[in-house]
């Protein structure tokens, strides 16, 4: 399950990049794009709340996968902030700075926590 998380946010991250800048050249397919990049959000959170939810935790680590969880989720709508308002030709400054910030934070968190061994 570990893996299929890594692999979903590899992935979202990428048709991410790939809607953003078929946004910003005026592609029509970026519509496409942006239904497949909010499918990979589903299976994103979906994987990790899979992960979340078999993980028997106490003290600390509770408090940890849960700031894990919540920052992920506010990565992934920053992504959704930044395509949706790439589209609208609004200004994505702040949403790309919320981008970074948590997505740096949710790498750190994801690596440094302990995979558990059950998972
Ligand atoms: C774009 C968003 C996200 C990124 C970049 C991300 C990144 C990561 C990374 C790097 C790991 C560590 C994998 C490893 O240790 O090999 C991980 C694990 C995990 N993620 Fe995420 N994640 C994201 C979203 C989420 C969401 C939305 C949730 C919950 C709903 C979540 C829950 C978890 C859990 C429970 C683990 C297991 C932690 C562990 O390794 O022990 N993640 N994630």
């Amino acid at each position: 399950m570990t893996h299929m998380h890594i692999t979903a946010w590899a992935l979202g991250i990428i048709l991410f990049l790939v809607t953003y800048a078929m946004y910003r050249s005026g592609n029509g397919k970026a519509r496409i794009w942006h239904m497949l990049s909010r499918l990979l959000y589903v299976l994103i959170v979906a994987t990790g709340l899979i992960l979340y939810t078999g993980f028997d935790l106490k003290g600390a680590y509770a408090m940890w996968y849960g700031i894990k969880m919540l920052l992920g989720i506010l990565v992934i709508g920053s992504m959704e902030m930044v395509l949706v308002r790439t589209k609208k030709q609004k200004s994505t400054a702040g949403t790309w700075i919320l981008f970074v910030i948590t997505l740096a934070i949710v790498l750190y968190l994801g690596f440094k926590l302990p995979v558990l061994p059950f998972s």
